[in-house]
C-alpha cells in the first residue's frame, strides 16, 4: 500500500435516469430505469483509489437524513475509513440528478451540494493533523470555496503534494493555483480556465502553459475520445484513450483521478501514474454507475500491463 491520500470533497447521492437520447430545455422523455447511489466527485475519487488500494481517507459532509445514510451504508459495505466524515446539523445530503443517454453513453448532471457546500472552517481546522501527515491531498470544486482553500493551505504549509481536479469548471484564484502541484481538468474545463480550447496534443500543450504560468508545477488534461495528456513542463505526452464498450461515461474522471493518485502514492512518476489513471477511468466507462462502476486494483493492473507493460 502507498502513501496516504486524503480526499476532500462532496458526497452527494446520485439519482440517475437512463433514456434514449437527452432531453432538450421543455422536452419530456420516457426512461427506461432509474438508480440511486452514492456518488458526488470527491467521494467517486476516494472510492476508485480505494478500491485501487490506495491508503485513502474521504473528508465530506453529509445531513443527518436518510441519503446520510445511504453514504455511510455504501461506505462500511466497501470497508472505507469513515473517521472523517463530518455531519451536519441544519442542511440536508446533497444530491445530484443525473441523466444517462443509453445510446451515446453520455451524460447531463445538476449538483445541489447540501451539507457539503456548508463546511466550516472549523471543520476543516478538526482535521488537520490528517490533512498534515497525508502524502497527498486530492481536492475538486464542489465543496465550498472557504473550506476547500483552507485545506489546501494547511497542505501547502506542510509540504503535502496538492492535486487539483478543477470540477465542475469555476474560477481559482491566483494566490491557490499557485500551490497546486498538478491539476486535472477535462478538455472543457480546461478551456474555461485558460480560454485554450483543447482539441489536439498542441492544444493541451497551450492550455498547459497557460496553467504553468500562474504556478501550477504539473498538468494533466483527461480528453475524452482523444486519451489523457500530462506535462511536466519538460516532456509532454498524449496517451491514447483506451478501447472499451462504454455503456455509462458518468464519473470517468472521477475513476481516472482515483487511479492516478493511487499510482503517485505508490512513487509512480506523473507519466506512470498517467497509464493507472487512464486504465481506471476506461474499465469505469464499462459500467453502470458512478461510485459502483470504479474498478479493483486486480483489473486495473490487468489493464495496465496488457495495454503498458507495467
Ligand atoms: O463526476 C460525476 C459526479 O458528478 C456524479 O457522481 C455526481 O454526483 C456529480 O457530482
Amino acid at each position: 500500500m502507498g502513501k496516504p491520500i486524503v480526499v476532500f470533497g462532496s458526497f452527494v447521492v446520485d439519482l440517475t435516469g437512463r433514456c434514449k437520447g437527452l432531453p432538450v430545455p421543455g422536452q419530456t422523455l420516457m426512461g427506461s430505469s432509474f438508480k440511486m447511489g452514492a456518488g458526488g466527485k470527491g467521494s467517486n475519487q476516494a472510492v476508485a483509489a480505494h478500491r485501487a488500494g490506495a491508503d485513502v481517507t474521504l473528508v465530506t459532509k453529509i445531513g443527518k437524513d436518510v441519503f446520510g445514510n445511504v453514504a455511510m451504508d455504501f461506505y462500511k459495505g466497501e470497508g472505507m475509513n469513515t473517521e472523517h466524515i463530518l455531519f451536519d446539523d441544519e442542511r440536508e445530503t446533497g444530491i445530484a440528478l443525473i441523466m444517462v443517454d443509453e445510446v451515446s453513453a453520455q451524460n447531463e448532471i445538476l449538483v445541489v451540494s447540501g451539507a457539503c457546500g456548508n463546511i466550516t472552517p472549523e471543520d476543516v481546522e478538526s482535521c488537520r493533523a490528517l490533512i498534515e501527515n497525508a502524502s497527498i491531498l486530492l481536492v475538486q470544486l464542489e465543496v465550498n470555496f472557504d473550506a476547500l482553500y483552507r485545506a489546501i493551505d494547511i497542505a501547502h504549509a506542510a509540504g503535502v503534494r496538492i492535486v487539483l481536479n478543477p470540477a465542475p469548471a469555476a474560477e481559482i484564484p491566483p494566490e491557490v493555483l499557485k500551490k497546486i502541484d498538478i491539476v486535472t481538468p477535462n478538455e472543457t474545463e480546461a478551456q474555461v480556465l485558460t480560454g485554450v480550447e483543447v482539441k489536439t496534443k498542441e492544444d493541451a500543450e497551450r492550455a498547459a502553459k497557460v496553467f504553468m504560468d500562474k504556478g501550477v508545477k504539473n498538468v494533466v488534461i483527461t480528453m475524452g475520445a482523444l486519451g489523457a495528456f500530462a506535462t511536466d513542463g519538460k516532456k509532454s505526452e498524449l496517451l491514447p484513450r483506451l478501447k472499451v464498450d462504454a455503456i455509462d461515461t458518468t464519473g470517468a474522471g472521477d475513476a481516472f483521478n482515483g487511479g492516478f493518485v493511487m499510482a503517485l502514492s505508490e512513487g509512480r512518476d506523473l507519466f506512470e501514474a498517467l497509464r493507472y489513471g487512464n486504465a481506471t477511468g476506461a474499465l469505469s466507462v464499462t459500467k453502470k454507475g458512478t461510485a459502483p462502476s470504479m474498478p479493483s486494483r486486480g483489473e486495473i493492473d490487468r489493464m495496465v500491463e496488457e495495454n503498458y507493460h507495467i
